[in-house]
C-alpha cells in the first residue's frame, strides 16, 4: 500500500470509529465499553481529523475569565464534564488555569485525563445522564465541556447539572455538534434554563470548526443560580 492509500485507509477508519460512537444512544454500558477500546487510539484518530473542540472551548473559558471574572484563573475552580483522555485539560492549562477537575463515564479514558498531570482530580464512572450525585452544588467557577453534548452520548437534560455545579455567575463553556442540535433539543433545553433564571446564554459561536466537516456550536452561558440538587 503506498503512503496515500495508507493515509486514506487511516481517515476513513478514524470517522468509521467516530461516526461508530455516535450510535450508542446515551446507553452507559455500551459508551463505556466502546470507550475502553477506542481508548488507545482516541487520539490519534482525533488529531488525524483536525479536532479543533477542546482549543476553541479552552480559548472561550480564558477570554470569558479574562473579560468578566475577578479571580486570577489559576485560582479558578475549573469542571472539564466528559474529560476524556484530557484534551480539554491541557489547553486549559496551556492558558494558565490550575485548578482543574474531570470526570468521565469510562474509567480507562479517565486514567489517561490522570496521566497527562494537568488534573487536580479526575473521577471516572461519572454519568451526566444522571444526577452528579457527588458534586455539590455551585462548587465550580466555570465548567467547560467538549465533544459531550455529541449524539449517541449525553442527553439535553445534562446541563442541567452543568449548570448545577458552577456557582451563580459563573459560566458554563460547551460545545454540540451541529448534528446533535438538529437532532436533539438541545436549544428547548438551554431556552427552558434560561426562563427558570439557572443560565443566561450570553454568547454563540454558530457552525464553528469542530472536526473534520462536522462544525460545532459553541455556547457561554452564565449561571445566574445553581439549582438544588
Ligand atoms: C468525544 S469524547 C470527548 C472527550 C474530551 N472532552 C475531548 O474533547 O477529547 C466523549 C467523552 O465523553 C464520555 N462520555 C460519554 N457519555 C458520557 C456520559 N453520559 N457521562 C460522562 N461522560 C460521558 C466518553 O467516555 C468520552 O470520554
Amino acid at each position: 500500500m503506498n503512503t496515500l492509500a495508507r493515509q486514506n485507509a487511516l481517515h476513513q477508519a478514524a470517522q468509521k470509529r467516530i461516526e461508530a460512537s455516535h450510535v450508542l444512544d446515551g446507553d452507559a454500558k455500551r459508551l463505556v465499553r466502546y470507550y475502553r477500546e477506542w481508548a488507545g487510539s482516541y487520539e490519534f484518530d482525533l488529531e488525524r481529523e483536525d479536532y479543533r473542540g477542546p482549543l476553541i472551548v479552552a480559548e472561550l473559558a480564558g477570554a470569558v475569565q479574562a473579560a468578566y471574572m475577578g479571580r486570577d484563573r489559576a485560582a479558578m475552580a475549573t469542571l472539564d464534564a466528559g474529560c476524556g483522555t484530557g484534551l480539554v485539560g491541557i489547553e486549559l492549562d496551556h492558558l494558565g488555569f490550575r485548578l482543574i477537575d474531570g470526570f468521565d463515564l469510562c474509567e480507562t479514558m479517565a486514567e489517561m485525563a490522570r496521566q497527562t498531570g494537568t488534573y487536580r482530580n479526575v473521577e471516572g464512572d461519572v454519568d451526566l445522564n444522571r444526577p452528579l450525585s457527588d458534586y455539590s452544588t455551585a462548587c465550580y467557577d466555570m465548567t467547560v465541556c467538549s465533544g459531550v453534548f455529541t449524539l449517541g452520548h449525553v442527553r439535553p437534560h445534562g446541563l442541567r447539572e452543568l449548570a448545577r455545579v458552577t456557582r451563580s455567575k459563573g459560566f458554563v463553556v460547551i460545545s454540540t455538534e451541529r448534528s446533535y442540535l438538529e437532532a436533539t433539543s438541545f436549544e428547548h433545553e438551554v431556552l427552558c434554563l434560561h426562563q427558570a433564571g439557572v443560565l443566561t446564554p450570553v454568547q454563540y459561536l454558530s457552525n464553528g470548526r469542530y472536526i473534520g466537516n462536522e462544525d460545532a456550536h459553541y455556547w457561554r452561558s452564565e449561571s445566574i443560580r445553581g439549582l438544588a440538587a
